[in-house]
């Protein structure tokens, strides 16, 4: 019997909770692998009221008995990741095997740098608003098939060229247009021997562990960073991540056939986030926005910014369900919503005064969009008890009733609060 390969992927800007449910579902895999992005994600779980923030390893981590995958796709700051690391061990965790493909690329220091100065030259109204972790240019360097990859580090010959030449580029961009100082190669080339040295027991054939893993019946999970509305093709570009957190992502970026992917599981917020510019119809600039943070203290798990806050869009959702092939949702935070009269959701959009149910490809017609909302009744109960879906206050059920209507995905997990118990599984 071969095991079951489930994706998980944001719905809608990320921040929708994927690491708690990469956590509950770990418990039944033997891999859980991180497919894309770097340490820009921030996946937050709660185990006995300990809160630990995930940026590069995968949320399956407090598993000893598991193994942990960062894929080819994952772009890696290994000082983040050696950080992570030792931050972990320092409180006294015993943790699943690590496994690093070689072909991971490598965000070097220049990458943070550049990072930075791209997105102070962007005028107001292009800016990002990006973490600052190097993503970007990273990726930029992989496409353009200079990028340092992880095997790189402990091949200090091929180390060395690929370095020389990089810096000796970007030094020109550095001082040239950034009127910044220039770098010291042979200083990078000393820190980077340092970490192949530290990461040469974690390197493998990622890909393998994964389908040897499947072949003896065990399941892998596919952990998604960021969202689909921040996927470099399928989301609001140019307000996106660089690289491919949709379902299709998993393929390229951990060597997985889709034909083999078994289930996509979306990750959607009971309300909506988004961290960073670029357009977001339902954010409301007021005091919903502000309740919705504060109920749900909704600052960034890596740059700490607030978010910005409003209902949930199911328009968005619904886009997200047909570009990933979404076969089950979750749906978390949703006691935060307790306590409110009434709840609104986004089920349409007015473009140019033109009803659209549709979730526009285009970024500047998504400028445009304005909320078309239906009301929903609310409820007062603290729900953070219910195990069941049936221990819900009805109106919650009809709220979950409704998203699945209305995106034609069933529901397979609810949040309701921020440990790994807090969670009612539905024929998951
Ligand atoms: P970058 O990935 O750092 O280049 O940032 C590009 C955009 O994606 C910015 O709007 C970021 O705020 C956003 N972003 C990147 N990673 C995350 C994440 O893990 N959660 C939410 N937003 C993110």
């Amino acid at each position: 019997m071969t095991g079951r390969a489930d994706v998980i992927v944001g719905v809608q800007w990320g921040d929708e909770g994927k690491g708690r449910v990469v956590d509950v579902l770990a418990k039944s895999s033997g891999v859980v692998v991180r497919y894309q992005g770097g340490a820009n994600a921030g996946h937050t779980v709660v185990v006995e009221d300990e809160k630990y923030v995930f940026h590069l390893v995968p949320s399956g981590i407090l598993y000893p008995d598991k193994i942990c995958v960062i894929g080819n796709g994952v772009v890696i700051d290994p000082e983040a990741l050696f950080e992570e690391l030792d931050a972990l061990k320092n409180r006294g965790k015993s943790l699943a095997r690590l496994v690093v493909s070689y072909g991971a690329h490598i965000v070097m220091p220049y990458h943070k740098q550049i990072d930075t100065l791209l997105e102070s030259a962007r005028s107001e109204g292009q800016k990002i608003g990006t973490t600052g972790r190097g993503i970007g240019p990273c990726y930029s360097d992989k496409f353009e098939r200079v990028g340092i990859r992880a095997e790189d580090l402990v091949n200090p010959q091929i180390l060395k060229e690929k370095l020389m030449t990089n810096i000796e580029r970007k030094n020109e961009i550095l001082t040239k247009i950034y009127g910044a100082k220039p770098l010291d190669p042979e200083a990078i080339y000393e820190t980077a021997l340092g970490w192949g040295k530290r990461i040469k027991p974690l390197l493998g054939d990622a890909f393998l562990e994964i389908h040897e893993a499947l072949g003896s019946g065990q399941n892998v999970l596919f952990e998604g960073a960021q969202g689909t509305l921040l996927d470099v093709d399928h989301g609001t570009y140019p307000f996106v991540t660089s690289s491919s957190p949709c379902s299709g992502g998993a393929c390229t970026g951990a060597g997985i056939g889709p034909g083999r992917i078994d289930r996509v599981i979306g990750v959607t917020k009971a309300y909506c986030t988004r961290v960073g510019e670029g357009p977001f119809p339902t954010e409301d600039k007021g005091s919903l926005g502000e309740l919705l943070r504060t109920k749900g203290g909704e600052y960034g798990a890596t740059t700490g910014r607030p978010r910005r806050c409003g209902w949930n869009d199911l328009v968005a959702v619904d886009y997200a369900v047909k570009i990933n092939g979404i076969d089950g949702l979750a749906l978390t935070k949703l006691d935060v919503l307790s306590g409110f009269e009434k709840i609104s959701v986004c089920t349409a959009y007015n473009i140019d005064g033109v009803i659209k149910n549709h979730f526009p490809s285009s970024c500047t017609e998504l400028a445009k969009a304005v909320p078309v909302f239906e009301e929903l009744s609310g409820w007062k109960e603290d729900i953070s008890k219910c195990r069941k879906f049936e221990d819900l206050p009805s109106a919650a059920r009809d709220y979950v009733s409704f998203i699945e209507k209305r995106v034609s995905a069933p529901i397979i997990l609810i949040g309701v609060g921020q440990g790994r118990e807090d969670t009612i599984l539905r024929g998951i």
